[in-house]
């Protein structure tokens, strides 16, 4: 089939103009493909711009924003889809139609590249949007305390501008599918159209099932058919401790084979694990729920015996709100009640750190369950995701994990988190993987530019796989690794392969930061201050600047350090520092991959 030629981005059209002439050039072309004489043409169908903006960490947003573009051009729209990164290329004051998608990160913020964007359309200067007609799809988690709360920033933002809501925002939990759909098909429809537009009747409605199957977004999917809902029963070839016998924590390294399936990823893309639980705890909840584990419940439109049905499909371990709540009405606990209160949230989180669903469950035996009811008060189990720590071109066919142990002693019990002793302990030779393609955590396109990486900890992981790609592919740019952990000694994960990589050249310089090894603490970011001067002319000479790690606490103080880099060694003002990093940003030169 021949392709149809479309206007690129920067011809000199407003976005009206562009959609016209790109329907009109749609017109010609069906005509030059063998259609009727010139005369007798119908003037070519127009189609509506529609502008699809997303925000995305981790690709969801993104892959969402291109199924509802799919199903917008299966309408009577011609969508175009835009990264929050690239709102400069919107020419906003005549911008008409707006579907925005996003997710929301640490404490209610943006993903990274919606910084720039949220900037913008919260400033005092950003432009009144009187003409504009959106719908906002929020993306987020319901463990986390501000649920979608950037989608909704969006949302109030762009009412407070002007803008008219078309249909009232979403917020999604992570099983996001069900309502995502829901929202796009009701927000399609409440878009307006133009008299031209409206007078195609008869034009044909999608069939609903042409407006894809959400259930497949954040995956790719192998020609033999593997993927996140049909994950790959992989073959752990290696499970290896990383940290010494007298460190404090559980590090470990995992090699596993993708022979056979087809999979294949790039460094920077993550690993998705569909782990098991832990068959003592769901004994254990079956023990307390008074049930053998035979009863059928039903999962997903189908019956399971209740056992198999904690083992595979729901997090036994988390205590959701549903559940709470059926167990402060069941057992008439006042205090539980109480602490359901929006206004004792802070009660309630104490209340939860370290408690899990068996806790409720003993402490409360007048809380009865029958196995349907308490089923549907849990969630869903959900895929693990870990940054891969190798190349497939120094490994083909393997892909390696660097796992931190979730092993810790509460309310007097020994817990486990589900996927990470999944790995270690329960997997056997079959572990359900998919591959998660990253979107924008990627080494240089430009092999000779530099690249600094900030990896403390398992943080550590997509820079082993970076390192070892530029090695692979003879990458002549120059490489700075940041490591931290605890202790030199016991915790210098793949210690050998760094300072072989240090000896022949591949790495130009490692440094590292052991917290535990003398009197005051010692992070990443106090080195990185250490060498602001060379940490500049790196950042002079084009070098990109990765993070990996811990979103909490870590990524923040890094980017902090940055910033100070940028004042102490750049001579930069506090706001030219803010500039810089944003332009960085901006140029896909600051990327992170923090959780
Ligand atoms: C894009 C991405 C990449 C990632 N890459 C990696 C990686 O390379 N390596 C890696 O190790 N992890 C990585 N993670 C994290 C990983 O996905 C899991 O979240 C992690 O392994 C924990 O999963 P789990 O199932 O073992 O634990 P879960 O069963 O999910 O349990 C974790 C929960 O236990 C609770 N908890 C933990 N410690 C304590 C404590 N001391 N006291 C009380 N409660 C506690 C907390 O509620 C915590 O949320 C990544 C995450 C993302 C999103
Ligand atoms: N929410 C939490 O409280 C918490 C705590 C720990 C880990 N985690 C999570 O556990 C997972 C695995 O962690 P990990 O084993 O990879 O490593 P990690 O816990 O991030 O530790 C790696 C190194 O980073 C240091 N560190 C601690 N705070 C830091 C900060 N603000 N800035 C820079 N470095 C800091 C640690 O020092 P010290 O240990 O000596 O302080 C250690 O030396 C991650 O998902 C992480 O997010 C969460
Ligand atoms: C480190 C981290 C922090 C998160 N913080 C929040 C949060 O504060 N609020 C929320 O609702 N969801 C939060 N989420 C969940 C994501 O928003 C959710 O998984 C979303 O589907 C990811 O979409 P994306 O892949 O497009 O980024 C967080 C996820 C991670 C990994």
């Amino acid at each position: 089939m021949n392709q149809i030629p479309l206007l690129p981005e920067t011809a000199p059209f407003n976005t009206e103009q562009r959609a016209w002439i790109n329907g009109y050039l749609a017109g010609m072309f069906s005509f030059a493909g063998g259609g009727a004489m010139p005369g007798l043409v119908a003037p070519p169908a127009q189609k509506e711009p529609l502008l699809i903006l997303f925000g995305s960490q981790t690709g969801t947003a993104e892959a969402l924003a291109s199924k509802i573009a799919k199903a917008a051009s299966s309408k009577s729209f011609a969508p175009r889809v835009l990264c929050m990164a690239d709102y400069t290329k919107v020419d906003w004051k005549s911008e008409g139609r707006l579907l925005l998608v996003t997710s929301t990160y640490g404490d209610g913020d943006p993903p990274d590249n919606a910084a720039a964007f949220w900037d913008f359309l919260k400033s005092e200067t950003s432009p009144q949007l009187d003409q504009l007609h959106f719908s906002v799809l929020a993306l987020g988690d319901t463990n986390y305390e501000k649920f979608c709360e950037f989608g909704k920033k969006c949302d109030e933002r762009l009412e407070a501008l002007g803008a008219k809501r078309v249909h009232a925002r979403a917020d999604c939990d992570v099983d996001y599918e069900a309502a995502a759909k829901a929202w796009m098909e009701a927000a399609l429809a409440a878009l307006p159209v133009a008299a031209l537009a409206q007078s195609r009747q008869g034009a044909k409605e999608p069939d609903p099932s042409s407006l894809g199957d959400f259930a497949s977004l954040r995956e790719t999917t192998s020609p033999e058919g593997y993927c996140k809902t049909n994950p790959f029963p992989a073959k752990l070839i290696v499970n290896r401790k990383l940290t010494g016998d007298a460190s404090g924590k559980e590090t470990r390294h995992f090699e596993i084979s993708l022979e056979g399936s087809g999979l294949e990823y790039e460094v920077g893309d993550a690993l998705g694990v569909c782990a098991t639980n832990c068959p003592a705890l769901a004994d254990e909840i079956l023990t307390a729920l008074g049930c053998d584990g035979e009863e059928a419940v039903p999962v997903s439109g189908d019956e399971l015996p209740l056992r198999k049905a904690l083992l595979q499909h729901f997090e036994i371990t988390k205590i959701p709100h549903d559940f709470l709540a059926a167990v402060a009405e069941r057992s008439a606990d006042a205090g539980l009640k109480a602490m359901l209160d929006p206004a004792k949230k802070d009660e309630l989180k104490k209340f939860l750190w370290g408690r899990e669903i068996i806790d409720l469950l003993l402490a409360h035996p007048a809380a009865k369950f029958t196995p349907a009811e308490f089923v549907a008060s849990l969630k869903k189990l959900q895929p693990r995701l870990y940054s891969i720590s190798s190349s497939p071109k120094a490994h083909p066919g393997q892909v390696h994990l660097t796992v931190a142990q979730v092993r810790y002693e509460s309310h007097g019990r020994q817990r486990k988190g589900v996927a990470s002793t999944f790995l270690a302990d329960r997997a056997g030779d079959a572990v359900p993987v998919f591959v998660q393609v990253s979107h924008g955590f990627r080494i240089p396109k430009n092999n000779d530019a530099p690249m600094i990486m900030v990896g403390p900890g398992t943080g550590v992981a997509p820079f082993r796989a970076f390192i070892e790609e530029r090695r692979a592919i003879g990458a002549k740019g120059r490489n700075w690794l940041f490591f931290g952990e605890q202790r030199a000694e016991t915790d210098f994960f793949y210690r050998e392969e760094f300072e072989a990589m240090l000896a022949e050249g591949t790495l130009a310089k490692l440094t590292t930061a052991f917290s535990r090894d003398q009197q005051e603490k010692i992070y990443v970011q106090n080195r990185m201050i250490e060498h602001a001067a060379e940490l500049w002319a790196w950042l002079q000479e084009g070098a990109h600047f990765y993070v990996c790690g811990d979103a909490g606490r870590m990524a923040k103080d890094v980017d902090a350090a940055l910033h100070t880099v940028c004042e102490t060694a750049g001579g930069l003002s506090k706001e030219a520092a803010v500039e810089f990093v944003i332009k960085m940003k901006s140029e896909k030169r600051y990327q992170r991959d923090v959780y």
